[in-house]
């Protein structure tokens, strides 16, 4: 039986195993999900153990386990390495889904789900793609699977376990699907993800919460200053005003401008698609440089006061909020929190205290597109897509990457097949049918031509 044979065959039968995965809420940033987390861990295990792969490990960490497997058929074969995650993102706000998050649904040719496209449905084209290939006799190279259960919380254990088990990671490349393309008429490649620097600032006016009609006016309101001090953080062309943040941005010729605006985009569908009159961003940069070769700073969340029912006149003691800092090469993620944490401090009014708390970090990473594996990618994606795919810079940040060429000597390929409008991290995430088949049909094709000399 050839490869498409056996998709075809058990088509019904993935479709339905994953919709089990993505029942089990595994959750990384709470805590309350840690028993799910788990059992998404070995309900994944039991699937590679059934697709014929060996030395299947649930390896625990401080945190949530890394599922290992792993098919060696040649020692001198090369050596593939699958890197995914089986985390998801919390749900909430629940009441915005149209069908509960854990609660897999079709509609429109779109799988609804939490997890649906990042990354379970991702993970899980692997995970088929592999028995396709062990059912058919095919697979062509060895392979190593390591999938991990805290992508969405910084991945703090996975570099643990990377720099403790370099021999067994040994690998010649990492396969990664956990980004987006164009779209299934234009399949591309991301060679690029943003680094990432994120803190929480905490601004402090008087020592407890005062009646802001006998203080107000008088005494500085944490809050208000918290919009000032965040509001001068980009200047009137929307630049990032902390000193030396630009200064090792690694800035592209017009060539490599011109090559990354030639990708189809249309700037009114994408307004239309999210309900905005006008996009805003760094004055002269197009919306695909803005989102893919520039560095950001976003505010993620902003807290204080009285946000109850009702008005209550209070001038709070406390406002706080979370920050984050996209990164593009050659900036540092260390660095960039310095500078921030330094210029942060040093525009507080005397009249508060502020406090800065460094969160989880990554570095940018850029891969080449003149290496083996990207030919190999691109001509997998143009056997089942029927076209050649093009380079793109996505704008989120998978922060392990740049640490398995640090730690592990690898370099990635970001062979994802989302779609920015995938509504991840949002309600009614999403992933189209569609996708998730024409992904078990392209990885195959990469094993092949990646282990053709
Ligand atoms: N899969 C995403 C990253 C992504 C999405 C890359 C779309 C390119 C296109 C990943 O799961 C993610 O959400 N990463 C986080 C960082 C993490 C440290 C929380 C992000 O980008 O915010
Ligand atoms: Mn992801
Ligand atoms: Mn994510």
């Amino acid at each position: 039986m050839n490869w498409n044979d056996y998709i075809e065959t058990n088509k019904q039968r993935f479709m339905d195993e994953l919709f089990d995965w993505l029942r089990i809420p595994s959750v990384s940033a709470d805590s309350r999900f840690k028993k799910d987390v788990k059992n998404a861990a070995e309900y994944l295990a039991a699937k590679f153990k059934a697709a014929g792969a060996d030395n299947i490990a649930i390896e625990e960490t401080a945190g949530n386990p890394i599922v290992y497997a792993e098919k060696i058929i040649n020692p001198s074969l090369p050596t593939i390495l699958v890197y995914g995650h089986y985390d998801v993102q919390p749900s909430d706000p629940d009441n915005l889904w149209t069908t509960p998050a854990f609660e897999p649904e079709i509609r429109d040719g779109k799988i609804f789900a939490r997890g649906s496209c990042d990354d379970k449905g991702q993970v899980y084209m692997h995970v088929k793609a592999f028995e396709t290939m062990m059912q058919t006799n095919t697979l062509p190279c060895n392979v190593k699977f390591m999938i991990e259960g805290e992508e969405e919380v910084g991945s703090a254990n996975l570099g643990i376990y990377c720099k403790q088990n370099k021999e067994k990671l040994k690998a010649d490349i990492v396969l990664i699907s956990d980004t987006a393309m164009i779209s299934l008429d234009t399949p591309s490649i991301d060679t690029g993800l943003r680094g990432l620097s994120y803190v929480q600032v905490e601004v402090t006016g008087p020592d407890h919460d005062l009646h802001s009609g006998v203080y107000g006016g008088a005494v500085a309101n944490p809050i208000n200053v918290l919009c000032s001090m965040i509001a001068s953080l980009h200047d009137e062309n929307r630049h990032i005003t902390i000193p030396g943040f630009y200064d090792k941005v690694l800035e592209l010729s017009n060539e490599e401008r011109i090559a990354l605006n030639k990708a189809p985009f249309s700037l009114d569908e994408y307004k239309k698609e999210l309900g905005i009159d006008e996009v805003m961003g760094e004055t002269s940069y197009t919306t695909l440089e803005r989102t893919g070769i520039r560095p950001t700073l976003d505010v993620n969340g902003i807290w204080g006061g009285y946000t109850g029912e009702g008005s209550k006149t209070v001038l709070p003691s406390k406002a706080y909020a979370k920050i984050s800092m996209r990164l593009v090469p050659n900036q540092r993620s260390g660095e960039i929190t310095e500078l921030f944490t330094k210029h942060f401090l040093s525009i507080a009014p005397k009249s508060v205290k502020v406090k800065v708390e460094a969160h989880h970090g990554g570095e940018p990473v850029v891969t080449p597109t003149d290496s083996r594996a990207y030919k190999a990618a691109a001509k997998a994606l143009k056997e089942t897509f029927g076209k050649e795919p093009i380079p793109t810079r996505g704008g989120g940040s998978i922060p392990i990457v740049a640490l398995f060429e640090e730690v592990l000597g690898l370099k990635s390929i970001l062979m994802g097949f989302g779609l920015d409008s995938d509504d991840i991290h949002s309600p009614d995430e999403h992933y189209g049918v569609e996708n998730f088949y024409k992904g078990i049909q392209t990885i195959p094709y990469f094993y092949k031509y990646f282990s053709e000399k």
